[in-house]
């Protein structure tokens, strides 16, 4: 989803939900569209994973995307956006 400026990518995965940037750091490719595993989003272009729950680099744990504060209530997703 597009939210302003930022590009958010929300997952469900194992009973819960997650938000983080939804552009790949390594070239801009579309995490929405990555496979997820084992808490782990893959990005479809060249394979960088990020932690679903932090938007840390998989590999190196280096903090490389933004997570956001999701949750779910009465049917609706809520997301805090930085302010
Ligand atoms: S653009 Fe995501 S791994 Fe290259």
């Amino acid at each position: 989803m597009v939210c302003g400026q930022d590009v958010i990518a929300v997952y469900r995965h194992a009973n819960a939900l997650y938000a983080i940037d939804g552009v790949c750091m390594h070239q801009g490719g579309p995490l929405a569209k990555g496979k997820i595993a084992n808490g782990t989003v893959t990005c479809p272009w060249h394979g960088w994973q990020y932690d679903l729950a932090t938007g840390n680099n998989s590999t190196t744990c280096k903090p490389m995307l933004k997570s956001y504060k999701i949750r779910e209530g009465n049917g609706v997703i809520e997301i805090d956006l930085p302010g």
